[in-house]
Formats: structure tokens, C-alpha cells, sequence
């Protein structure tokens, strides 16, 4: 299991010592959750901290766009070199566009799906991504109660990208811990995100990240 924790949960008064945290700890990924508080309840970071996260980071960053007007977003953290930069499906009109544009950028496609949208939504544009993002809570905060649904949604999305686009990866965003990663593993999930359950542990982050490479 690839572990991408998020820095939602990290404190940003020392935020580029937390970003080092976790890659030390053994992260694979640095997960952003980037939020206009349009699309969603919250608001949280612009370019210039994802620049300083960026600079503090060993692993390449996985940026999680929760916004309206993606496209925007895309132009202003595309210089920062993002690995992936993931985009919610309930939020654009022209996705195949989007996904041409973020590849041409040189930056891994991805595409996220809130808890209640269906897996087949998507099913002709899995060949053209990298990675689906299934959202276990309801975007715009961390430390929410994982949603059981979907590990279901896992398995199906799973099918789905065996016959469309084998190479796509899944990952699972939300309530993740060391309670359901066991679930997830075997719903065929390939990389989670968790915030509260690294930053919080109470063992520490490394503890955390291990108990999560199931
Ligand atoms: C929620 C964010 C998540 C969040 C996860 O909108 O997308 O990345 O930080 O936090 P936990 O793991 O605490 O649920
Ligand atoms: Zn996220």
C-alpha cells in the first residue's frame, strides 16, 4: 500500500519541519488538499505554501484540488511539479479536456469521486488517467468518520479498471486508519491518504505510516 499522508492535519506554524516528518517517516507521497471555499465549506492553501511544502519535501507531491474552476487551479500549481494533480468529477463540465491539459503539463491525471458518485461515471475516462481518488468522507475537513460504502465502490471501480485501463491506480481519502486498512487492501486499493490518524498517533508518525503499508 503506497502512503500518501495529508498535511491538513500537520501544524502550519511549523509546517515545513511536519512536511519533513513525514518523509522521514517513510510517506511515499506528500498529499495537499488545496480548497477555494466555493466548492467546498473550507479554505486552505495557495501556491506559495504548496511552494514551501514543496521545497521542505523529499516525495513527490499528490495534489488534491477541491475547487471550482479547475482549470485555474491546474495553471497555478503546474509549476510546482505535482506528481498527480487529482480533480472532482462533480466539478467539471469538460473532464477529457482537463485531463489533456494536466498530461500536457507533464503532471500524472487524476480524477475524484465524492461518496455518492457512482464509479461507471467515469468508466470512459479511466483510460486516460493515472489514479481515481474515492473520497471515504465528505470533502473539506479532516479527522471525519470513515464511510463504509466505499469499499464496495472500491471493488467495482476496481473491475472497471481491469478492463478499461489496467495501470490505473485507486486511492482512498478519508477516515483512513489502521482499522479499515486491512478493507481497503483487499477491495484492491492501492495508495491511501490519511491525516489525523499520522499526525495524530500516538506511537508517532512513523509508527503510522508503517501500520498503514499493509
Ligand atoms: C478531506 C481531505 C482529506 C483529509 C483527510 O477533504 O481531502 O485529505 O485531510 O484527513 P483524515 O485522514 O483526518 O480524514
Ligand atoms: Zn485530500
Amino acid at each position: 500500500m503506497l502512503v500518501a499522508p495529508s498535511i491538513l492535519s500537520a501544524e502550519f506554524g511549523q509546517l515545513s519541519n511536519d512536511v519533513k516528518a513525514i518523509c522521514e517517516g517513510g510517506c511515499d507521497y506528500v498529499h495537499v488538499d488545496v480548497m477555494d471555499g466555493h466548492f467546498v465549506p473550507n479554505l486552505t492553501i495557495g501556491p506559495v505554501v504548496v511552494e514551501a511544502v514543496a521545497k521542505a519535501s523529499t516525495k513527490p507531491l499528490d495534489i488534491h484540488l477541491m475547487v471550482e474552476n479547475n482549470s485555474f487551479f491546474v495553471d497555478l500549481f503546474a509549476p510546482l511539479k505535482p506528481e498527480f494533480i487529482s480533480f472532482h468529477i462533480e466539478e467539471e463540465k469538460h473532464p477529457h479536456r482537463l485531463i489533456q491539459k494536466i498530461r500536457s503539463l507533464g503532471i500524472r491525471p487524476a480524477i475524484t469521486l465524492n461518496p455518492h458518485t457512482p464509479p461507471e461515471s467515469i468508466e470512459y475516462l479511466l483510460g486516460d488517467i493515472d489514479m481515481v481518488l474515492l473520497m471515504s468522507v465528505n470533502p473539506g475537513f479532516g479527522g471525519q468518520s470513515f464511510i463504509p460504502t466505499v469499499i464496495e465502490k472500491a471493488t467495482k471501480l476496481k473491475a472497471l479498471i481491469q478492463k478499461r485501463n489496467p495501470n490505473c491506480l485507486i486511492e482512498v481519502d478519508g477516515g483512513v486508519s489502521d482499522k479499515n486498512i486491512s478493507l481497503l487492501k483487499d477491495a484492491g486499493v492501492d495508495m491511501v491518504v490519511a491525516g489525523s490518524y499520522v499526525y495524530g498517533n500516538k506511537n508517532g508518525i512513523k509508527y503510522a505510516i508503517d501500520s498503514l503499508k499493509v
